[in-house]
């Protein structure tokens, strides 16, 4: 059966040892059981691929921006259909840079909030807050004690946050660890994330190969998913756009406050008649991301012919930001105006998750020795 007529497909991939069934136009087609191989069932191979496992994380440590919603958000909405799709809010992963209890509470239910605006359906995905799911901790600590220090000191991204004045803390040192345990945890396939996560993922792969072979086959190896396009969204200053360069443009942004961050973004000096690199320009960089195909190319023919002036460009671009997200900033006050019912549909979702968790923590423990 083609990929595309496969509508719902319930239940866990058959290496985690559940039936799975199939839905197609609504209707149930086939059921396959624990423990059925490729040969007992011609469609297995398209199933696997139906029923993959996709699975990423945000940290709640400011005001999401474009770059994290075209770097990983967007692709994760859009997988809700064609995926088993774990999403969840990586308040533990926060802690290693914000020590102010109010920012951290007020930025979780937020980012939540942002995804659920943005078209996440709960109903649709497994949603929730990673501390909600404890699991994941003694996980993290399992999978410590067969990480190779060598592999931990690699990491750029431990530098780079000191070099920026965050704390150097243990727990910000190790915070690849909580991440390989995030994944490895739910089995996932495919982790999509922007660029910027590349090597963690690699460590992620790279614990979990450890431990395969140290203690037998009992991790999925998880793909990175980064997108050509937007594997990098750059920032005002051309730099990637991070909560901790204060380059960003908020993705809930509205008004005179979204229009002096899009007016902010750094542009050279030619003059506006002079043919210019659209490939190079931060502007058009940002552009990209929002125009038509249509006005796209015309906007490069500008740039490459002479006439393309950036004041009119950014405030083009500032109505385009403004139009793509302005049902969403509706619908993220709704969600706000109602923080009950947001905890309530996020522990929800942690009970899914736990579930899931625990299969695989049981697993692990079987594997280690801890079950005595
Ligand atoms: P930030 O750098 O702003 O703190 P996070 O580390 O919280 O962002 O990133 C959350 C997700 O968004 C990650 O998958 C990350 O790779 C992605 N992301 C963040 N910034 C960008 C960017 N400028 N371009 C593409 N993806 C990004
Ligand atoms: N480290 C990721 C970031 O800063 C967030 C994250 C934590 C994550 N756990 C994850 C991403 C698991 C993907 C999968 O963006």
């Amino acid at each position: 059966m083609p990929l595309a007529d496969c509508d719902r497909v319930q239940g866990t991939p058959l290496y985690m040892g559940a039936p799975l069934v199939v839905h197609c136009h609504r209707k149930r087609i086939c059921t396959l059981g624990r423990g059925m191989s490729s040969g007992e069932h011609s469609n297995f191979k398209t199933l696997r691929l139906v029923i993959m496992k996709i699975l990423s994380g945000i940290q709640p440590s400011g005001q999401l921006h474009i770059g994290n919603y075209f770097g990983m958000m967007k692709t994760m909405i859009s997988n809700m259909e064609n995926s088993e799709l774990y999403v969840f809010i990586v308040n533990l992963h926060a802690l290693t840079s914000v020590h102010d209890q109010r920012r951290l509470a007020t930025g979780t239910l937020e980012a939540a909030a942002d995804f659920l605006a943005l078209g996440l359906d709960p109903d649709k995905c497994i949603f929730w807050v990673q501390s909600d799911v404890p699991e994941v901790c003694e996980l993290t600590w399992i999978l410590s004690t067969v990480t190779p220090m060598g592999l931990m000191e690699r990491c750029h991204s431990y530098k780079d946050k000191v070099a920026k004045g965050i704390d150097a803390s243990h727990g910000l040192f190790s915070y690849p660890v909580l991440m390989a345990a995030d994944i490895l945890l739910y089995q996932a396939d495919q982790v999509p994330v922007g660029k910027d996560q590349k090597q963690h993922l690699e460590v992620a792969r790279d614990i979990a190969q450890k431990f395969n072979s140290t203690y037998g086959e009992t991790f999925v190896i998880p793909e990175p998913g980064i997108s050509e396009t937007t594997a990098t969204v750059p920032g005002l200053d051309g730099q990637k756009m991070s909560k901790s360069y204060d380059n960003t443009i908020p993705i809930f942004l509205e008004g005179k406050a979204l229009k002096k961050r899009v007016m902010a973004i750094e542009t050279d000096a030619t003059a506006v008649e002079a043919p210019k690199d659209p490939d190079s320009c931060n502007l058009f960089s940002m552009f990209k991301l929002f125009a038509s195909p249509e006005r796209l190319e015309e906007v490069r023919g500008l740039y490459v012919n002479g006439g393309a002036a950036y004041g009119y460009i950014k405030l083009e671009l500032l109505d385009l930001i403004s139009d793509c997200f302005a049902e969403a900033r509706l619908k993220k006050a709704e969600y706000l105006a109602d923080p009950a019912m947001l905890r309530a549909l996020l522990l929800r979702g942690a009970d899914k998750a736990r579930k899931k968790a625990v299969v695989t923590l049981d697993l692990v423990r079987e594997r280690v020795g801890l079950n005595y």
